[in-house]
């Protein structure tokens, strides 16, 4: 009998829709990503390694079509946001949405602007340019990455 829980079943969602994405990168502590084709409408998926665990990426642009990169992982209940389809995106082209619950995000704060895990945020990862690609480091996992704050806005 096993004791999973949610969270075994979140990572485990996780680590499948990763599996689809290819990884290109040598270490556990930066992935080459191409964002060429990036732009309102489309985000750029990825995966990447963590402690050896698998987990997926997302780039994504804001209004001003600044680039962002997030782990692909909800901060109400830690599944991917898409259905393993790559779909994080909503109508608008821009805003980022949670195909599990409908939790919506600012795509240049990652903030969540409504649903179940409003006043959270997606982890961002920080990246370099490199041509047609950008290199994301692969930062160890914040403590506090699914902690909602305390505030009003
Ligand atoms: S898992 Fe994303 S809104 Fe519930």
């Amino acid at each position: 009998m096993s004791d999973d829980g949610p969270e075994d079943d979140a990572a485990t969602t996780i680590a499948k829709a990763a599996k689809r994405l290819p990884i290109d990168h040598t270490d556990d502590t930066a992935v080459r990503v191409e964002v060429a084709g990036v732009g309102r409408g489309r985000a750029v998926m990825f995966a990447f390694r963590r402690d050896g665990a698998p987990l997926g990426g997302m780039v994504v642009v804001d209004g001003d079509g600044a680039l962002h990169v997030y782990v692909n992982r909800c901060p109400h209940v830690p599944y991917s946001l898409d259905l393993g389809d790559g779909n994080v995106l909503d109508h608008d082209g821009l805003t980022v949405v949670c195909a599990n619950h409908g939790a919506r995000f600012e795509p240049g704060s990652g903030r969540c602007v409504w649903g179940p895990a409003r006043g959270g945020a997606l982890e961002q990862l920080p990246f370099r340019r490199d041509g047609t690609a950008i290199v994301v480091t692969i930062t160890p996992e914040p403590d506090d990455w699914r902690h909602i704050p305390d505030t009003e806005d």
